[in-house]
């Protein structure tokens, strides 16, 4: 595993190089190897101590592949790792011409290239073999034996991916302080959710298969297909294993972060969310991971159900407060959720990403018949991994 000289590494065209899943030992020396821009506040033996806590998660257990660039001369547990990433199978959504299907997706992340290693196109060469074989991985009991997209989430702008079909996708936020003190209004019931909350409001059959008929319609109004991962429990529990591996290690003098997000039962609208904490005080981010809510059928509805929303906005503001985050921040807002944070502060402004988070799809639905143009439903923070 240790690293050859440079001078004698093989350029990113070379025939001699190859994509493969790691071992369990090169999973965890790539792990080793990118902590250097991913550990953020751990040691390196925690950070690898948190991604095998990750890796046991239901969302990503039977599910994770490492993949790691090597020379296919070298032996197996031996090999030096020029490049390396991570897929993740998913459960989705698939709506085109009326029908809804459940597909097999992949997310993709960690995408690395230690500092020495870098501008060899080793990185090109692992995501240009990666889109050959994402598609069949893991996808043998799928009636075509294949993804039709797969997602990422780009830290280094939206060219990048762009050239191995990764399209950049709406990638804009909203962003609140944290605030203290909040007090409810006259009539306002907003509510705590923990985590067993989240699951029977936000995850149950009856909004899955509101999501469902929502695909559908949508596929019967306008041409092209439309997806979205399935916002399933399994999603939460990972982002909470996450924030709940860094408390107990950063905040070990206070009891776990136990509300999971807040609600207001009158108005049928839920959020759940978690705390990133990071390496800068501006890391810390409480985001919103999705919001649950109907389509009001008139003014009146509309504007009690932005009220209630906008409730919620500030449980999650004090709560940010509660464990010093610097934003309460979630992803492609709706325009009502723009009007309830309009309420909170007339001058927060939407902010649309650039360089990162930009969320990316592949869709390859086109050589199937499909069309050539895929809309993204959901696509708000819990897809990320
Ligand atoms: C991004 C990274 C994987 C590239 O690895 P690499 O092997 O040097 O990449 P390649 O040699 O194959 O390709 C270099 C290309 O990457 C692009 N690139 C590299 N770093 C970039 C960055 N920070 N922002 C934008 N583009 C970047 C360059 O545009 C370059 O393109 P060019 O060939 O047209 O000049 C590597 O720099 C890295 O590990 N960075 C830290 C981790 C990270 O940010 N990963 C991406 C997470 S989404």
């Amino acid at each position: 595993m240790i690293a050859k000289d440079v001078p004698s590494l093989p350029m990113g065209d070379s025939p001699d190089l190859i994509l493969v899943p790691a071992t369990p030992a090169e999973r965890i020396a790539s792990i080793r190897l990118n902590s250097i821009v991913w550990k953020g506040p751990l040691d390196v033996e925690t950070y690898i101590a948190r991604e095998n806590h990750l890796l046991e998660q239901r969302l990503t257990r039977d599910g994770l592949t490492c993949w790691i660039l090597v020379d296919r001369n070298e032996p197996e547990d031996d090999r030096t790792i020029l490049s390396s990433c991570e897929s993740y199978r998913k459960k989705a959504l698939l709506a085109h011409d009326g029908q809804v299907e459940e597909v097999g997706t992949h997310g993709v992340g960690s995408v690395y290239c230690r500092p020495e290693f870098r501008g060899k196109g080793y990185a090109k060469r692992m995501l240009e073999e990666l889109s050959t074989k994402i598609d069949t991985w893991k996808m043998e009991k799928e009636p075509r034996g294949r993804a039709l997209f797969t997602i990422l989430f780009s830290d280094i702008g939206k060219k990048f991916y762009a050239q191995f079909g990764w399209r950049p996708y709406l990638s804009s936020h909203l962003a609140l302080p944290p605030a203290e003190g909040v007090t409810h209004g006259a009539g306002e019931k907003t509510r705590d959710l923990y985590a067993e909350d989240v699951r029977s409001n936000m995850c149950n059959d009856i909004i899955l298969a509101k999501l469902r008929d929502q695909l559908r319609v949508a596929s019967q109004k306008s041409t092209g297909a439309k997806v979205a991962i399935v916002p399933n429990f399994d999603h939460f529990v990972w982002h909470w294993a996450r924030e709940e591996f860094f408390a107990q290690r950063l905040c070990s003098h206070r009891p776990p972060p136990m509300i999971k997000g807040a609600g207001n039962d009158d108005a049928r609208v839920y959020c759940a969310w978690n705390r990133n904490f990071g390496e800068q005080p501006e890391d810390n981010i409480l985001y919103i991971l999705r919001w649950v809510y109907d389509d009001p059928t008139t003014p009146e509805e509309e504007q009690t159900l932005v009220q209630a929303m906008a409730g919620i906005l500030k449980r999650a503001q004090q709560e940010a407060h509660d464990w010093n985050m610097h934003t309460v921040e979630f992803w492609n807002p709706t325009p009502l959720l723009q009007k309830a944070v309009a309420l909170l502060d007339p001058d927060a402004q939407l902010v649309h990403r650039e360089k990162s988070s930009i969320s990316s799809l592949r869709w390859t639905g086109a050589e199937l018949g499909l069309g050539k143009d895929v809309e993204w439903f959901l696509n708000e923070k819990y897809t990320w991994c």
